[in-house]
């Protein structure tokens, strides 16, 4: 059973595409479209499109469309009905009694009432007699009572049960505690037990963009190992997709966010006053959290240790904003390991200038590379020159004559030459690229990977043909009455699109639209962008039945030359039928 299609038409009628993608994306319009940054990859050029008149999206650089419901599963994290019941609420519209299956939105919702309880009961912990050892250690590192009840911090006892007790008398199963990552369970002689996850920690919530508890990193109360135990993810928790904090910092409309490392050093730079601190969760940073963060302000200070890993650290995070277009600077920490050290040990005065001296992302890494060589040397100088013309190869027009001057007045060596050296490294650069396009190239034509329609690959030709088909027929639903005694679904080569043409000949079979709407929730989100591609390729179809024809052609014919293989291996049987079908065809 499914959502009915009147009520979907409801949605989509009150849910206008425009409106809803506008207030994630930054649409410009172009014509009849209009394009923005994609936000569901990492990208510095428009490839994201809304057709208004289809009310579609789709990107051409990361495959990713569908319609408006489509579009909120995917920036939302909901499932389908989840997604309806969104933006139904967002309309006013009341959601149908029944016909549809919301036993993931009922379990998410359980999950959210559960940590949330949860962060509760760690709460009334700290803060009880049991609590003691926990908010000393927190009040010992300098963490005010208001910092601490701002981030909702707690404290899980020693104890295997405490959470579950309590959990249980609010109503919470074993099995839900068990989903959210709260208990954990072993077997023994086939009785499961549970257990309490977070044991003798001070916990720190994890808080999404709107406001739900949604997971815990619980630290240890001395230099035992492990350090911090973390909720792993789960229905309502990615630890990848979330930023730690970034639920306070996106408050405000900071101009800059600093990154740092360490759930303590952003707890410590929010109690300084610097409220624009966030951090990964338990992991370096990911492709997902550099878009995230970079949605929310226009610059990003990276704020990683002093030490080696930090170092490395560093350099991923650069190449991942580099991605995004933020503007970056890199914090370079001296006289401490970590932000929290810093404020302790010099107060945030000292973080603040360090803050405003920071360097950008090409003073820095012109810095590491001064580091490694003996400038008072003429090798150590040309090596150094060499390599710095290497990364500057990389930089704008701008940067590049910008960073020439400065390398040539204070290494005193002419401007022309720094330049001179620049312009041989880029052409070297070229002529990489070049090279490694080229391999691309060659790569994509022998093995089109296509995660959608994985069968593409061995049957080029047909699904070329099948897609150019579902882009005639999706497109112009009237033809089908046209061509349908030509066609059924066994001569697709190709499961996915097979799978497309039988769910829309069934709908247009019953008189039903086909409109993405209401077959959306036949698909995966990632499916859906396909269908949407589909849909957007009309402008390079000719839109006429002939094509649908020649289509079919071009089917049948690499059906038989699939089947006509083996002839010799076919049972009597096979051998009539493919006879048969043979002579039909003509
Ligand atoms: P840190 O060890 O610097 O932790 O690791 P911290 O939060 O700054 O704590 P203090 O100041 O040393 O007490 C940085 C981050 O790495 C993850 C956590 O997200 C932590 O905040 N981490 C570290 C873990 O997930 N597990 C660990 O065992 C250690
Ligand atoms: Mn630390």
């Amino acid at each position: 059973m499914a959502i009915n299609d009147i009520f979907l038409e409801e949605i989509r009628d009150r849910n206008d595409i425009e409106d809803i993608v506008s207030s994630y994306v930054n649409l410009k319009r172009q014509g009849k479209i209009l394009k923005g940054l994609c936000p569901f990859h990492n990208e510095k050029t428009p490839s994201f499109t809304v057709y208004p008149d289809t009310k579609s999206f789709y990107c051409f650089g990361c495959g990713a469309g569908g319609e408006v419901i489509t579009f909120i599963r995917r920036i939302e994290n909901l499932d389908f009905v989840e997604a309806v019941r969104f933006l139904a609420e967002r309309s006013g519209l009341q959601m149908p009694e029944d016909g549809y299956d919301d036993s993931v939105a009922k379990h998410r919702k359980r999950l959210y009432a559960a940590n949330r309880e949860a962060a509760r009961f760690y709460y009334s912990c700290l803060v009880s007699q049991g609590g003691k050892a926990g908010l000393d250690y927190l009040l010992g590192r300098g963490l005010t009572m208001s910092t601490i009840r701002h981030f909702g911090m707690g404290f899980a006892p020693d104890s295997w049960d405490s959470l579950i007790k309590h959990m249980n008398s609010k109503g919470f199963t074993n099995a839900e505690l068990y989903d959210a990552n709260l208990v954990k369970r072993s077997e023994r002689n086939n009785k499961l037990t549970y257990y309490d996850n977070f044991r003798n920690r001070v916990m720190t919530p994890i808080i999404d963009l709107r406001g739900n508890v949604i997971g815990f990193g619980g630290r240890v109360l001395d230099d035992s190992k492990p350090k911090y135990v973390n909720t792993s993810d789960t229905l309502i928790y990615k630890k990848t997709n979330n930023v730690f904090a970034l639920n306070f910092a996106k408050n405000g409309n900071p101009d800059s966010m600093i990154v740092c490392e360490g759930y303590m050093d952003v707890i410590a730079l929010h109690q300084a006053g610097f409220t624009n601190a966030v951090a990964s969760l338990g992991t370096a940073l990911t492709r997902e959290q550099a878009g995230l963060i970079s949605r929310y302000t226009s610059e990003v200070i990276l704020s990683y240790y002093a030490d080696e890993a930090g170092q490395e650290a560093t350099q991923k995070a650069i190449r991942l904003f580099d991605e995004t277009g933020v503007r970056l600077r890199v914090l370079k920490l001296e006289g401490g390991k970590d932000p929290d050290e810093i404020i302790k040990k010099y107060g945030k005065e000292r973080f603040r200038s360090l803050i405003d001296g920071a360097a950008n992302d090409i003073e820095y890494n012109i810095l590491k590379i001064r580091n490694k060589f003996d400038l008072k040397s003429s090798d150590g100088k040309v090596n150094f020159l060499s390599e710095t013309a290497k990364l500057l190869a990389g930089c704008s027009q701008i940067e590049q004559d910008v960073y020439a001057s400065r390398l040539a007045n204070e290494l005193g060596v002419s401007k022309d030459a720094i330049t001179g050296e620049i312009r041989r490294q880029y052409a070297r650069r070229r002529s990489g690229e070049n090279k490694r396009r080229f391999e691309d190239i060659k790569r994509f034509a022998v093995s089109p990977k296509d995660e959608i329609n994985p069968q593409r690959r061995d049957n080029v030709r047909a699904a070329r043909a099948e897609d150019i088909l579902l882009s005639l027929i999706l497109n112009n639903p009237e033809f089908y009455n046209k061509i349908k005694d030509n066609i059924s679904a066994d001569i697709f080569a190709t499961d996915f699109n097979r799978r497309v043409f039988e769910i829309i000949s069934q709908r247009l079979e019953n008189n039903e639209s086909i409109e993405l709407t209401f077959i959306s929730s036949l698909f995966t989100p990632e499916e859906t962008g396909r269908l949407a591609k589909f849909i957007a390729m009309r402008n390079e179809i000719s839109n006429t039945v002939e094509e649908c024809n020649d289509c079919i052609n071009v089917l049948r014919q690499e059906h038989d030359k699939k089947n006509e293989n083996n002839p010799a291996d076919m049972s009597d049987e096979e051998f009539l039928k493919h006879f048969r079908k043979k002579s039909e065809v003509k």
